[in-house]
């Protein structure tokens, strides 16, 4: 019997509910997958502390359930991560933000040991790329920024929604990057870090996934990186 996309995204949530450490604080991340990723934290939610969240709408979602969000600022460590992802590489590099929460996404993943991916099979792939790179700017600098991705070889596009710019949680628009073949995400991170007006670029392959939890219609793999 063939799955359905939602139907792999929710195998791999249910799968990641093992990594979750008890009487500690979940790094929960945003999109489709991490929704069914919450929807399955609130079973268990009495055998964690709580969680951070990586947008406002990941936030209103675990308060629904009842499981208590906490500021990063208050927290020091957290042992896990789990997030979606737009597409990943057999080598844990990542492009995120298709959802527009790249930025609080990284900050947060930061400060997890580890990132577990949680992803349906759609999302593995050779190269990076096919997928348009989002990069999340500062307003003022939207135009300045995308003259310069468009100089590394990308067809740098303004995100609209009904014709106006999306905002970020953090009031900053978005960026996609398309036809970019990223043959060296590590390499392009940082080049696209470096463009003053870049807020946060979605790249996550210095600190990329460390588990993969990949939905197939063989079953959830692990990819472990
Ligand atoms: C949001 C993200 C998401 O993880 C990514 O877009 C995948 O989303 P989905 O689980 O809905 O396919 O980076 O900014």
């Amino acid at each position: 019997m063939t799955m359905t996309q939602d139907e792999l995204k929710q195998a791999v949530a249910q799968a990641a509910i093992k990594y979750v450490v008890e009487n500690e604080i979940v790094g929960v991340g945003t999109g489709s997958t991490a929704n069914f990723f919450i929807d399955e934290l609130a079973k268990i939610k009495h055998k964690i502390k709580g969680a951070v969240a990586s947008s406002d709408a990941t936030a209103a979602r675990l308060r629904g359930h009842g499981i208590e969000v906490f500021d990063l600022n208050q927290v020091t460590s957290m042992p896990v991560y789990i997030d979606g992802a737009d597409e990943i590489t057999a080598q844990g590099a990542m492009i995120k933000g298709g959802g527009a929460a790249l930025t609080r996404e990284k900050i947060v993943a930061s400060v997890a040991k580890q990132f577990i991916c949680i992803a349906d099979g759609s999302k593995l792939v050779d190269v990076l790329g096919k997928f348009p790179l989002p990069v999340e700017v500062i307003p003022m600098a939207q135009v300045v920024v995308a003259r310069q991705l468009k100089a590394i070889g990308g067809d740098a596009r303004l995100r609209l929604k009904d014709g106006v710019p999306v905002l970020t949680d953090n009031g900053n628009m978005i960026i996609d990057v398309h036809g970019l073949d990223i043959t060296d995400p590590s390499l392009l991170e940082a080049d696209i870090n470096n463009i003053v007006g870049v807020v946060t670029v979605g790249l996550f392959a210095r600190h990329g996934a460390n588990v993969c939890l990949l939905g197939t219609a063989e079953g959830v793999k692990t990819l472990v990186f």
